[in-house]
């Protein structure tokens, strides 16, 4: 199927990049279907696109990848409370508003409203989303135990049970929140906001968009008010920048409207520095694909033959020790498609062995952001930071470990065959280790 002319319209009207995500395979099933049940011919369909509204909806859908959940990033989501906490001592008597754009199903709106109530901060939020059918699901404020694993204790009183593992968001909270369907390559709905956040929306876009995007942002924001992207945005975004992204955090990155911050200073390499061997660990085995809650990155059409193959071939290297080779044939598969989770995982996995450990965090946070399903990344995350002395950073590893592979609800990982055999053998001596090590105190094992 020729594809050409859908790919054409998800750029122009929503700055898609079908290739950047891989969702060429989703968007041919998604067609092919509706061919199918419409029975017209393709390029009736792309008329039909063009002048319906509905079916432009579905397509969407079919293209987007609504991948989210509850506290996400907590480092920044906490910054994001403490920021919105400083501009109302600033000016109590005024409310504040934050606009998240790209919300998904909820999770990342409801997440910052909690932290809003409760710190008692007058905070209005309007959380926008071009898929309709993520925003009618956010608007339903109804969620299972998986999306919400990371949420701490604390903000479960925001909660209410609706069913067999399945909760629902309070009514008070509901009153701080607004949705509604918005296209980023729109105008910007009016008003203009404290804070804009815009989290892991932008590695799906074609870059030039994506920049013309964050101009828009900022311009909606009122004075020195920020605009805070996901860490994903600015690992995959390169050049997206202005403002320092905070070292060491998967977090933090805001842009300021009116004072200009300076340029980040490239980062420089870290030194190799001679291979301990890795940590007590699970004898990984090949291969990947991002997978994911609702829809995972997917790999391109076009590509996948041949990044399986690629995948293969890097998971094997690793398993047998090769790294050095590994990471030659994984940088190459990254290059091509930035997305791909398992390449992350194990570029994190062949780093950690040879003791590039800021290598290996860099990669396995992408791992993670990408699949947060894909636990293996969490534990060489934790195996990783211990080995580095940050020793909170790995508790929490740990504690989301456990938390990940102990869920019923969490989605299955999805990979290669030989993945996929690794997984249970792996599981329980992860699990033994989430164990014992989630809460001890500071210091080596
Ligand atoms: C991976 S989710 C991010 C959700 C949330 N911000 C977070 O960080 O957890 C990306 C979202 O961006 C939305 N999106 C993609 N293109 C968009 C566009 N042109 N305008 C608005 N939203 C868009 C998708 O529908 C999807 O729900």
């Amino acid at each position: 199927m020729d594809l050409k002319r859908i790919f054409e319209l998800l750029r122009a009207s929503y700055g898609l990049d079908p290739k950047r995500g891989g969702m060429a395979k989703a968007l041919a099933r998604h067609v092919e279907a509706r061919l199918e049940a419409l029975g017209i011919d393709e390029p009736s369909y792309v008329e039909r696109i063009r002048a319906d509204a509905s079916e432009r909806a579905r397509l969407v859908h079919a293209a987007t990848v609504r991948h989210s959940w509850f506290y996400r990033d907590p480092d920044q989501l906490d910054r994001l409370a403490e920021l919105l906490a400083a501009r109302h001592a600033a000016d109590p008597g005024r409310r504040l508003g934050l606009w998240v754009a790209g919300c998904a199903t909820g999770e990342e709106p409801w997440s910052v409203a909690m932290l809003a109530d409760e710190r008692a901060l007058p905070l209005r939020v309007l959380a926008t989303d071009v898929d309709a059918y993520a925003i009618a699901d956010a608007q339903a404020g109804r969620y299972g135990a998986w999306t919400l694993r990371e949420l701490p204790p604390r903000l479960w009183r925001y909660l209410r049970p609706a069913g067999e593992q399945q909760w629902s968001v309070d009514e008070g909270l509901r009153r701080r929140v607004e949705f509604a369907v918005h296209n980023l390559c729109d105008p910007p709905p009016p008003g203009c906001f404290d804070v804009i956040c815009c989290r892991n929306v932008l590695i799906y876009f074609e870059p030039a968009r994506a920049h013309a995007v964050v101009a828009g942002l900022r311009a909606s924001l009122r004075a020195e008010g920020e605009l805070i992207l996901g860490a994903g945005d600015l690992m995959f975004q390169i050049g997206l920048g202005e403002g320092p992204s905070v070292p060491g955090t998967a977090s933090a990155h805001r842009l300021a409207k009116p004072k200009p911050k300076p340029t980040p200073t490239p980062k420089p390499r870290p030194t190799p520095r001679p291979t301990p061997k890795p940590t007590p660990k699970p004898k990984p085995t090949p291969k990947p694909k991002p997978s994911s809650e609702p829809e995972p990155p997917r790999a391109s059409a076009e590509d996948d033959d041949s990044d399986a193959a690629r995948l293969d071939q890097a998971g094997a290297a690793v398993d047998s020790g090769d790294n050095e080779r590994a990471l030659e044939l994984l940088e190459a598969l990254v290059r091509s498609d930035l997305l791909l989770a398992e390449a992350h995982l194990w570029a994190g996995i062949a780093h950690h062995s040879l003791g590039n450990d800021g290598e290996a965090a860099q990669a396995l946070r992408r791992a993670r952001l990408l699949a947060p399903e894909l636990w293996p990344a969490t534990l060489f995350a934790a195996l990783n930071n211990e080995r580095r002395g940050r020793w909170q950073p790995a508790r929490r590893c740990w504690a989301e470990l456990e938390r990940s592979i102990d869920t019923p609800d969490a989605p299955a990982i999805q990979g290669t065959p030989t993945l996929l055999e690794a997984l249970p053998r792996w599981r329980g001596e992860a699990l033994a280790l989430a164990r014992q090590r989630k809460g001890r105190p500071d210091g080596p094992p």
